[in-house]
């Protein structure tokens, strides 16, 4: 073949090639073609979708652990094939790829399920429960947990997770305490924020990464005296000043989807109001995912007495602003028949599933539908994830009390460890563990023992169960704690004792525990009380025996590494309370951004102090911290204006230690009534011994001085405002 018959050939087949090339590009749809933007791509699917096909994707069925008969949730034959969304339960790829492919393949479209799951604080490598990682005073480092929540969760099969949830909560009988970010809304804001960045990166469609989920909108931690799923009651002004922030925040850091809450707001349910799911959620925010109900919670509108059956509670949900239904089979069963009457508009359901779709694109799942399989120890517990998990758990804990230095322990030969935690790997895991598993966790008696090797002798007993009245355990543990130099006990709450429904009337510890504590107090040696609990406790007896206090609230799988660490001094503790500790449970709700009183020194109880027994920020360190002056760039700012405030904190002490500076603000005469403080900025540092280190903070004067009208307009009025730092304030003068 001569020279140029080659040319000939070559050009023709790359003609051909071309040829076919285009040709299958116009046989692919184009909702199907990756290299199309988002938008065209939902546009394009949505128009070829039947109103059967819409309605199915708005609805999430649960998809078990298995694919057996006896399977817990859905059986996976009868899932249709059309259905938008699962919640899996597994945490293995394979079972959901085999219902993925059905989806894939025998659906006319071939539209990809998302898989959901509740990734609260971990997946297989669970750390600290969320309020804990609050009193870490680390979104860096939650931020990180969270990828890694996210990088186990994805590679397991699951895109999308119900977290974070940011309900600002300020009594400690309601269980779900645990799950939040503790008493204050930037506090709740800031973690809000860290735990979306770290789920979400900055690409959904990652495989590593998942779709995150802010909860429970709105309000869910103000349920009344704590007991769940009730009503709230929620002034607009409240509603914008408290509750409102965490969510405003997560939405302007992407979050995909939220989750419409159990509770009313004031009368209307979190999962029936317009003005929150519809006005602020979509109109004024502009979020542009989706908003999940909570589990069952469109066909609860029924006994939450704003329905009067399952068809109008579709209709109220649906129309407010949810668009899809969590396991209620009430979209499926009644949205379809609610467009044909009219009552819900075809223009309302098209939004709905391009929002729907929207976030499917943007997780690949069009383009790349199944989990890639691997071994779990390639998605599991990896040393860099269980590095992170245990540096969190370290940062969380609080040192409540340290009598003379009790602590670090350091010339004992024989040390004590006795109490229902002394040895409990199950309950460090505290609630809404996922696919956590106990024996992945150090009890605090393994990691004692570890950590005072060659150095003392650690012995162990239970003493008593948590609750119950079997005292025999009692004269074992006093033996023990009598041959001993120093006795640590571990009490505190099992796991099922927080999270959902999971109220308490009390959050006394029960007496068996308290009885337990008073008789190794009898024994006279140094006494240090380790507490594990999913929300602060009433401490008020046990205070003023023992000789050093710390929570280690429920640290996951790093279990008792970490307070063992802080024991013997291997760790210096940097924790500070994200919530307050009441001095007994008849105070609560206490906390600090409370309004001003009328009387502030009136008004006080009879019967007990009027003030907690630990505040908002309270944490001790093995150092001393000493601040400087408070200073401001300016005495007087405009509204518009910023304002540079500092302040030098001293390591005063003998050894190195991280020191978190809160800074809050105050507006002691302003149109409403606000907080004695507000929260406004903190930031955590390493200092080391000697060192002196400048803490700046730059005020934005309308967004840390303003406050939010009831009709969730910002605004900062003229007057006199303070920057307040420990015991220190400035005031700036603020003025047109
Ligand atoms: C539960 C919880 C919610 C969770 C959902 C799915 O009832 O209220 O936080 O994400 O159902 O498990």
């Amino acid at each position: 073949m001569n020279r140029y018959t080659k040319i000939s050939c070559l050009f023709l087949s790359l003609f051909l090639s071309a040829a076919a090339y285009g040709q299958r590009k116009k046989d692919v749809p184009l909702y199907k073609d990756a290299k199309q933007a988002v938008e065209d791509r939902v546009q394009d699917l949505l128009s070829r979708m039947t109103l059967e096909e819409k309605v199915m994707q708005l609805n999430q069925y649960t998809l078990g652990r298995n694919d057996n008969a006896n399977n817990m949730a859905d059986p996976v034959n009868d899932i249709p094939a059309e259905i938008g969304s699962l919640i899996y339960f597994s945490s293995d790829p394979g079972l959901r790829n085999k219902v993925q492919k059905k989806a894939m393949e025998q659906s006319r479209l071939g539209i990809p399920i998302i898989f959901g799951y509740d990734v609260i604080h971990g997946f297989r490598t669970v750390y600290p429960i969320s309020l804990a990682q609050a009193c870490s005073w680390n979104p860096v480092l939650v931020e990180q947990a969270c990828a890694v929540a996210a990088q186990e969760a994805r590679m397991s099969g699951v895109d999308w997770t119900f977290s974070p949830m940011i309900d600002v909560a300020r009594d400690g009988r309601w269980g779900r305490v645990a799950e939040g970010y503790g008493e204050d809304p930037y506090t709740n804001a800031v973690f809000g924020v860290a735990s979306v960045k770290g789920y979400q990166g900055n690409d959904l469609s990652d495989p590593a990464r998942v779709a995150a989920c802010l909860k429970h909108y709105i309000g869910y931690g103000a349920s009344e005296a704590g007991r769940d799923y009730v009503y709230t009651e929620i002034s607009d002004q409240t509603l914008w000043n408290t509750y409102m922030p965490p969510y405003l925040e997560g939405v302007k850091a992407g979050a995909a989807t939220l989750m419409s809450s159990f509770n009313d707001i004031s009368g209307t349910p979190g999962t029936a109001n317009r003005y929150i799911l519809r006005d602020v959620l979509k109109e004024r925010w502009g979020h542009d995912g989706f908003v999940v109900s909570d589990w069952g919670a469109i066909e609860q509108l029924r006994p939450q007495g704003v329905a009067k059956d399952k068809k109008e509670a579709a209709l109220k949900a649906f129309t407010a602003g949810v668009e899809m239904d969590m396991m209620n089979k009430s979209y499926d069963t009644h949205l379809g028949a609610l467009v044909k009457e009219g009552k819900v508009s075809e223009d309302m359901l098209n939004d709905a599933v391009k929002r729907v779709l929207r976030v499917k694109f943007r997780l690949g799942l069009f383009d790349r539908p199944y989990t890639q399989v691997s071994k779990e120890k390639e998605r599991f517990l990896l040393p860099k994830s269980l590095a992170i998990a245990e540096r969190l758990a370290e940062e969380s804990i609080v040192l409540l009390k340290n009598k003379n230095k009790t602590l670090p322990l350091s010339g004992v030969a024989k040390l004590a460890v006795i109490g229902p935690m002394a040895n409990s790997k199950w309950h460090l895991l505290g609630s809404w563990r996922a696919q956590g598993n106990a024996e992945d966790a150090t009890t605090v008696y393994e990691a004692l023992k570890k950590d005072f090797q060659g150095k003392a002798q650690v012995m162990q007993a239970a003493g008593c169960d948590f609750d119950g009245n079997d005292r025999s355990g009692f004269e074992e543990a006093k033996k023990v704690g009598a041959s001993s130099d120093a006795i640590i006990i571990c009490l505190g709450e099992k796991a099922q004792w927080s999270g959902e429904n999971a109220s308490r009337s009390t959050i006394a510890l029960p007496q068996i525990q308290e009885e337990l504590l008073m008789e190794l107090k009898k024994l006279g040696k140094p006494l240090i009380l380790v507490l594990s609990s999913g929300r602060p406790l009433e401490l008020n007896r046990l205070e003023p025996v023992c000789d050093a206090i710390l929570t280690m609230w429920q640290p996951g799988i790093p279990g008792g590494k970490p307070v063992s660490g802080v024991i013997s001094g291997r760790v210096n503790p940097s924790g500070k309370l994200s919530m307050t500790f009441p001095y007994s449970t008849g105070q609560i709700p206490i906390y600090y951004n409370h309004r001003q009183s009328a009387r502030p020194h009136q008004g006080k109880y009879q019967d007990i102090p009027s003030t907690p027994l630990y505040d908002f920020g309270h944490g001790l360190s093995y150092t001393t911290f000493e601040y400087g002056e408070l200073k401001a760039s300016v005495l007087k700012a405009r509204p518009d204006g910023k304002i540079a405030v500092e302040v030098p904190v001293k390591n005063t002490g003998d050894t190195d230690g991280m020191e978190t500076v809160h800074w809050f603000i105050s507006d002691p005469v302003s149109t409403i009534s606000r907080p004695v403080k507000e929260l406004k900025y903190f930031e955590k540092q390493l200092i080391k011994k000697g060192e002196t280190k400048v803490f700046r903070f730059e005020i934005d004067v309308k967004r840390d001085f303003g406050f939010v009208s009831n009709q969730g307009k910002k605004y900062v009025e003229d007057g006199d405002y303070y920057v307040i730092v420990k015991d220190k304030k400035v005031k700036i003068e603020v003025g047109r």
